[in-house]
């Protein structure tokens, strides 16, 4: 079929309801309200397989979120939010869950229109883990609970700590798992009993806006509770992250921006937690059972496009299996199928925008004139106008190239291999980066594998998988890869304060 003929009828296919979310223009949901925004500026949403436009988003700025911030400080102060029950509470975040699982197919098809991402895989992976956060943390509602201190002093005293919500919390998310993205900043501050103001990324506002308005019409939040806004870094995310009511910030993004966010949290101290960029390893030792280290580092490397702060980004083989996995990696990635997200076959979809094409394609470029050799991939796809790049895996590389040192985001992996050496040194090869988000390690000795998980500074380990995500594991980063942990019960932990009370008897 003829390339512009396919595209349009793959758009020809999304689900009634989605045709008209995007005819109708989506919403910012403010003070319990749909409405646009109040400069009425707007933004182009593209489809990064066609780089066509499919519908304009309005762009907030610093009013619009000054009127959010403002109805989500209202409904924190006065409203029925924070007299409600835990149970109560702990139900309508359940309902996020159940207004996603509802609507999940039409979900799956607005993430892979907005980030290009393979419709299989948002099926697969994007929605359940979105809907599923919401199904846990609803849980823990009606299990937050302070403690009974034994205080030493030399009086008669009781003690007894309260665990509350923090306030009014500012969240800013990214682009590469748009609603699970909003799934893990929401749920967690919700069933704490904060109120929100949540901006989706300018690249893929969607999905967080087409949850805005089925929250309008499904779930009934007090007004204010939840606001969802879409806008720029500079225009919207930074008067978000500098402003006075907002009591804390949760931030997910490049390591660049994270530092600008925390400046702008000290004008009133806010409370911040960062999940930021990485380099992961991932560690195949000469034991590994290779029939799953090929497709399981494939897996790592290039899911989502390698658009992926914890994709496998470096690849280290021990030199007497290099070799074998390596011609096993490359052909399983010279034949992942490259194409339209939208089209069900596709195994790879294109990279979000223009713009991460230009910066991911350059890293190539880069590790070129450094040195590396370019062993499969490297290049787009033929007549299309979408933002493509083929996997592609560098060999011939050593830690002073920048390919090995810095984030590349884009299914772009280094290859190396190590000599006998012992876990130590390999460890500390691991940890030669800046970052610490996770790792994964393949080995059939269990005592290598969990000795590795120690020695590796990061807040992941996978052993023998990559990209396993649950709700129920913390995830985060040590060094310049964040602060604190989002999932399991420690999420909870960002978005409450503990107050000690004592009487004396
Ligand atoms: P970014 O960090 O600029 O954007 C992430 C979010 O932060 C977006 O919602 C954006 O609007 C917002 N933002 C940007 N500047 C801001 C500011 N000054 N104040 C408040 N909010 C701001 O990431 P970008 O530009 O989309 O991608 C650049 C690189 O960042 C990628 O190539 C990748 O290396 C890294 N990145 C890492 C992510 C991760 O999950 N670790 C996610 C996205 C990007
Ligand atoms: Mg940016």
């Amino acid at each position: 079929m003829d390339k512009k003929v396919e595209d349009e009828t793959l758009e020809a296919s999304l689900a009634p309801a989605i045709k008209t979310y995007l005819q109708n223009g989506p919403k910012f949901l403010i003070d319990g309200e749909l409405v646009t925004a109040k400069a009425g500026g707007m933004i182009d949403v593209r489809n990064p397989a066609t780089a066509q436009v499919v519908t304009k988003v309005p762009e907030a700025r610093s009013e619009d979120i000054d009127a959010a911030v403002k109805s989500a400080r209202k409904a924190f102060d006065e409203g029925p939010w924070s007299r409600m029950t835990a149970a109560e509470r702990g139900k309508l975040v359940y309902k996020l869950g159940e207004i996603i699982e509802r609507h999940a197919e039409e979900f799956a098809q607005l993430e892979s229109l907005d980030n290009g991402k393979p419709i299989s895989e948002a099926r697969a992976a994007d929605i359940p883990v979105s809907y599923n956060t919401f199904y846990y943390m609803a849980g823990w509602a009606t299990k937050i609970a302070g403690s009974t201190p034994s205080p030493s002093v030399p009086i008669d005293v009781h003690s007894y700590t309260l665990r509350e919500p923090v306030g009014v919390v500012g969240q800013i998310i990214p682009w590469n798992f748009p609603l699970m993205m909003a799934a893990w900043k929401l749920a967690p501050a919700l069933t704490a009993g904060c109120t929100v103001v949540l901006k989706a990324a300018e690249d893929t506002p969607l999905s967080a806006l087409r949850l805005a308005e089925l929250i309008v019409e499904e779930a009934d939040f007090p007004p204010g509770v939840i606001n969802i806004v879409t806008g720029y870094g500079e225009g919207a995310g930074a008067p978000l992250a500098e402003h006075p009511l907002v009591d804390k910030v949760a931030f997910t993004g490049s390591t660049e921006v994270g530092k600008l966010i925390v400046k702008a949290a000290t004008g009133n101290l806010k409370r911040v937690t960062l999940e930021l960029g990485g380099k992961a390893p991932t560690i195949v030792f000469p034991d590994a059972d290779l029939d799953r280290a090929i497709p399981g580092v494939t897996l790592g490397s290039f899911f989502a496009q390698g658009q992926v702060c914890v994709a496998a980004t470096r690849i280290y083989a021990h030199k007497s299996v290099f070799d074998k996995l390596m011609d096993g990696v490359s052909e399983a990635a010279a034949n992942i199928k490259v194409g339209p997200g939208l089209d069900p076959t596709s195994q790879m979809g294109p990279l979000v925008s223009a713009d991460q094409l230009q910066r991911v394609s350059g890293y190539v470029d880069a590790g070129r004139e450094e040195g590396a050799n370019v062993l499969v991939g490297g290049e787009g796809l033929q007549d299309s106008d979408g933002y493509f790049l083929k996997p592609t895996i560098l060999t011939n590389a050593n830690s002073d190239m920048r390919v090995v040192r810095e984030e590349i985001f884009g299914p772009v992996v280094v290859a190396q291999a190590f000599g006998d050496a012992e876990l130590d040194q390999l460890a500390a090869e691991a940890n030669n980066t800046e970052y610490g988000l996770a790792a994964s390690v393949w080995t059939q000795n269990a005592s290598v594998a969990h000795k590795m998980a120690k020695r590796i500074k990061a807040g992941t380990i996978w052993l023998n998988c990559h990209h396993v995500f649950d709700p129920s594991l913390p995830f985060g980063g040590y060094k310049q890869s964040g602060w604190g942990r989002e999932n399991g019960p420690d999420a909870l932990e960002n978005y409450l304060e503990t107050k000690a009370v004592t009487m004396a008897l």
